[in-house]
């Protein structure tokens, strides 16, 4: 009985913590992620999913997902100065994060998120 309440356990704790991880980057043809989408993926998980939720779908920060950013940024750089800068609530990005990482968490939610 121990071993099967264990067994669940642990299979509920490796559920859990897929659960909290952003969206994986789809495999390219090369059977590779592109690795500026997964950089985009680790930035999107530590820095923004708290306020815009694990996919992109909203919380204390609006919705980013399903097309929504490049909806509302057709010029993709309007929305790196968006995170750059930060806009109300939305803290500024500019002193945390290098260009590289700014660019590779707009693509993540543009190209994973949508
Ligand atoms: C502390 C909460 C918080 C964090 C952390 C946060 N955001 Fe935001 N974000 C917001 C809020 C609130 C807004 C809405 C700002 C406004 O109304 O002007 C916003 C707005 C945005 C927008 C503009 C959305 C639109 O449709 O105009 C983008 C893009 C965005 N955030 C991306 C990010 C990214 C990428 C990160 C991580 C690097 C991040 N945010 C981290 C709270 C947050």
């Amino acid at each position: 009985m121990y071993r099967i309440v264990s067994g669940l356990l642990a299979v509920g704790l490796m559920l859990g913590a897929c659960a909290s991880e952003p969206p994986e980057v789809p495999l390219g043809p090369d059977g590779l992620p592109d690795l500026v989408l997964a950089t985009g993926r680790g930035v999107y998980g530590e820095h923004c999913a708290s306020c815009h939720g694990r996919s992109g779908g909203g919380g204390q920060g609006p919705q980013l997902n399903a097309g929504v950013v490049i909806a509302n940024y057709p010029n993709i750089s309007d929305q790196v100065a968006v995170i750059a800068d930060g806009s109300g609530s939305m803290p500024s990005f500019a002193k945390r994060l290098s260009q590289a990482d700014l660019e590779a968490v707009t693509r993540y939610t543009r190209e994973v998120l949508s």
